[in-house]
């Protein structure tokens, strides 16, 4: 049994892992969120009042942080600005949270000797050409590429720092695209399902022939868990379910399941600097701590997600106007 602090919480994979730890362990959970426009609190319904404590907070704040982590065992950190087109457009948070932030937690963490175990993307590893056979590795160089990426890459690299310099008691984790209930509809897969539900075509940037890595929430909570309970210390583990499908087929897909034409969507500006393709071999996630994922059926996921914002407009409408506005501002 373990007190675990949860940073970003009430984010999309952060309050998915907070639901998967509480449901599966004896563990108790407190979450440390700013509620930025990204955090919904009404993401953590249900959960068991006697294990789980919210905390409103910012994880740059020195002195709360050192209170939370003192009072902890494990750190397990999410928090993060999370969006490539609002880094593109206004970068300076992204390097307070991802970067001040991280280190405000780190120090805290080796302060008190505390376990770490930080979440981080395969977006730090760059792009790869849409025909390169190979596919990330932990052994691949760091070439981030965006605002956001380089920030995720800098508290990847203080991470590795604290490790080998302060004897700091850390694990890293680099997953690749999830999807999945509670997402914000900033993100491209609810983005699109809410346009269809309200009536907007779908948004493809560029010709759609870019790739991601798709994974369910849930394989990556799984995968997670499993490296805080046998990870080793200092070591980094990739995540991903060999789930690569280009953009367009993905907006078909979600078409398809809709009741719409394969081609009722629209081409818009592309994101500059848009990464190409992103693939992540998890060998030794699989090999080392015998992880396997257990949502591998992509068009069944979709078509669960789809459900899910069909049912619960009450979670993403408040969000979506703003979001769309912002997108309308940019062109896409
Ligand atoms: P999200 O944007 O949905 O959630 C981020 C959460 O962090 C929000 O609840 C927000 O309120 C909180 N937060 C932001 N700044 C904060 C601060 N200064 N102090 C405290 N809380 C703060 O993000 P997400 O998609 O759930 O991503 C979570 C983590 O997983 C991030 O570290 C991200 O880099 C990483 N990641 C995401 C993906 C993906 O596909 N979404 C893939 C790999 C890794
Ligand atoms: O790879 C992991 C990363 O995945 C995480 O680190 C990030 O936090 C997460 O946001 C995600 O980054 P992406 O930039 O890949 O995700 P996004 O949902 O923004 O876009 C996915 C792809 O879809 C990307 O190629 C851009 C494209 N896209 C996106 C939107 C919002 C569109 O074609 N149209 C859109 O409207």
């Amino acid at each position: 049994m373990q007190k675990l602090l949860v940073t970003g919480g009430a984010g999309f994979i952060g309050s998915n892992f907070v639901h998967y730890v509480l449901e599966r362990t004896e563990d108790s959970v407190t979450v440390l969120d700013k509620l930025t426009y990204a955090g919904n609190v009404d993401s953590l319904k249900g959960l068991p009042e006697e294990r789980f404590q919210f905390v409103q907070g910012d994880i740059s704040d020195a002195e709360l942080v050192d209170r939370l982590v003192e009072d902890c065992d494990v750190v397990v950190h999410y928090a993060a600005e999370s969006h490539n087109d609002n880094s593109l457009h206004d970068p300076r948070p992204f390097l307070d949270t991802n970067i001040i932030g991280t280190y405000t937690l780190i120090e805290a963490a080796r302060k008190h000797g505390k376990r770490f175990h930080h979440i981080s993307t395969d977006e730090v590893y760059g792009d790869l050409e849409l025909d390169d056979p190979e596919r990330f590795t932990e052994a691949t160089p760091y070439n981030p590429s965006s605002p956001y990426s380089s920030t995720k890459a800098g508290s990847d690299l203080l991470v590795r720092a604290w490790v080998r310099s302060f004897g700091l008691q850390a694990t890293i984790s680099n997953c690749s695209n999830n999807y999945g209930p509670y997402q914000h509809v900033e993100k491209f897969i609810p983005r699109q399902i809410t346009n269809v539900i309200d009536g907007i075509r779908p948004k493809l940037y560029g010709k759609g022939e870019n790739v991601r890595d798709w994974i369910h929430a849930n394989d990556h909570s799984s995968a997670v868990l499993a490296i805080i309970e046998k990870g080793r210390i200092g070591e980094t583990y990739l995540i991903g379910a060999d789930g690569e499908k280009n953009n367009k087929d993905v907006v078909e897909l979600i078409l398809k399941h809709m009741g719409q034409s394969p081609d009722a969507y629209d081409h818009v500006v592309d994101r500059p600097g848009h990464d190409l393709r992103y693939a992540i071999d998890s060998s030794k996630l699989r090999d080392e701590l015998g992880w396997q994922p257990q949502y591998s059926n992509f068009d069944a996921g979709i078509e669960a997600t789809i459900d899910w914002y069909r049912d619960n407009e009450s979670w993403w409408r408040p969000q979506k106007a703003a979001t769309e506005a912002k997108y309308k501002e940019q062109g896409q």
